[in-house]
């Protein structure tokens, strides 16, 4: 069986401890057999029965669990550079989402698009993706808004499961805004929303996710909570865009659906913090989008001490996020969220994990977890995080492979 020998220092990332608990194991090994992890520990002590068949060296390099990027509008069509200039001359996002920009501009190029020029557009940010070290992405629908084009996405990451090596965890976000046939009628699109699309995504088995939009430029509370009792009755889990420009109680939503996680929380509550704890939804920042939208970021201060489970991720998206560089996003993390670069790296390996519901198989380096891992040239994680580089991605494991990134 394989092994992965001559690990400087490897991070294990558990699911134990505190946020900065990665548990460091110096001079290390793994080794694996087909997708799961066998044995992990000092390389000293490996036992004679997982004698190598075939070597991997690290050359005394960091070994940290396959990266998690669990929040990503990953399917859309076009860009939106334009929007990015009026915000810097002032204008704001909702400014722009009221006359028709914003998500409604991305939804008619995505409407437009066929379903492989999206599946070539995914193609291609995943391979990029992979090369960073990342090897499980959450992507979102929500550019379709229509039965038909939502489905579309979904769609394209089922096939793109089969296509390409990285995890892909599908989330329906037919509730990002409301759709342009539906401007003089919300509560025409929320029941096409619970009476069409959710019952045509659960009967087709495209997820098992569905995520909303509460603010002023979307869904309200009650119309988000007509769609997340319709999402639970189908058997779904549910997340949640929260309290990112305003605050509208979205935390303490999330909580009151057990949500796997409640996402952006720029404009959170102490109330909602609360809530989140006792409702063991994790907390996804997304320092990208806080930058990009010139949110004030959450200081992680306040999930720490309350001791909610923090999650790191891109939201790459065309409007607020435009990048999937998340080790970029995980150095913004530290400046932004004032987060250290041991608690970051949980915040996108296990705590990730949780935030999609596979901390089970995911997001750690342990015997019986899936085999996936990401070589960084860097001596410990503090230097990595520190020294942002283009890339410091050395190699990359995902389900026992090692990739080809060329
Ligand atoms: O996560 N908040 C809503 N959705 C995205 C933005 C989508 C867009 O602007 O296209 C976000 O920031
Ligand atoms: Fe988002």
């Amino acid at each position: 069986m394989p092994v992965l020998r001559n690990i400087g220092l490897l991070a294990r990332c558990l699911d134990l401890g505190g946020q900065a608990d990665i548990q460091e194991i110096r001079s290390a090994a793994i080794a694996w057999r087909g997708e799961k992890i066998t044995w992990i520990g000092p390389e000293a002590e490996i036992p004679q029965s997982e004698a190598a068949e075939q070597r991997f060296d690290a050359h005394g390099k960091l070994v940290v669990p396959g990266l998690i990027d669990c929040h990503t509008h990953l399917a859309f069509a076009g860009w939106r550079a334009d929007e990015f200039e009026q915000r810097l001359v002032g204008q704001t996002y909702e400014e722009i989402a009221k006359r028709g920009g914003g998500i409604l501009s991305t939804v008619r190029a995505t409407r437009a698009a066929s379903a492989d020029e999206l599946l070539q557009h995914c193609l291609h940010i995943l391979r990029e993706m992979a090369r960073l070290g990342i090897t499980t992405v959450e992507c979102k629908s929500g550019y379709g808004l229509s039965c038909e084009s939502e489905i579309k996405i979904l769609q394209t990451y089922k096939a793109l499961q089969q296509k390409q090596p990285l995890t892909l965890v599908p989330t329906f976000l037919g509730a990002h805004t409301i759709a342009p046939e539906y401007k003089n009628d919300r509560t025409g699109y929320v029941e096409l929303i619970v009476k069409e699309m959710l019952p045509a995504v659960a009967t087709q088995k495209l997820t098992h996710i569905c995520d909303a939009f509460l603010e002023s430029v979307a869904f309200s509370a009650a119309e988000t909570e007509q769609i997340f009792e319709c999402a639970v009755a189908h058997g779904m889990r549910v997340k949640l865009h929260a309290d990112q420009l305003s605050n509208h109680k979205g935390a303490e939503r999330a909580a009151k659906f057990k949500a796997l996680s409640a996402d952006h929380l720029e404009h959170v509550s102490d109330a909602g913090v609360k809530a989140l704890k006792a409702s063991g939804t994790v907390a996804v920042l997304l320092p990208l989008a806080s930058l990009y939208t010139q949110q004030p970021p959450l200081a992680a201060e306040k999930l720490r001490s309350a001791g909610v489970r923090i999650a790191i991720a891109t939201d790459f998206n065309p409007g607020t996020a435009p990048s999937y560089h998340l080790p970029f996003a995980m150095t913004l993390a530290c400046l932004l969220h004032k987060m250290t670069p041991a608690e970051v790296l949980k915040a996108v390996t296990i705590n990730a994990a949780h935030a999609i519901g596979l901390a089970n198989e995911l997001g750690s380096l342990e015997a019986g977890k899936r085999a996936d891992f990401a070589l960084i040239d860097a001596t410990d994680v503090n230097h990595w995080l520190y020294h942002c580089r283009a890339n410091a991605c050395l190699a990359v494991y995902k389900s026992g492979n090692r990739l080809n990134l060329a």
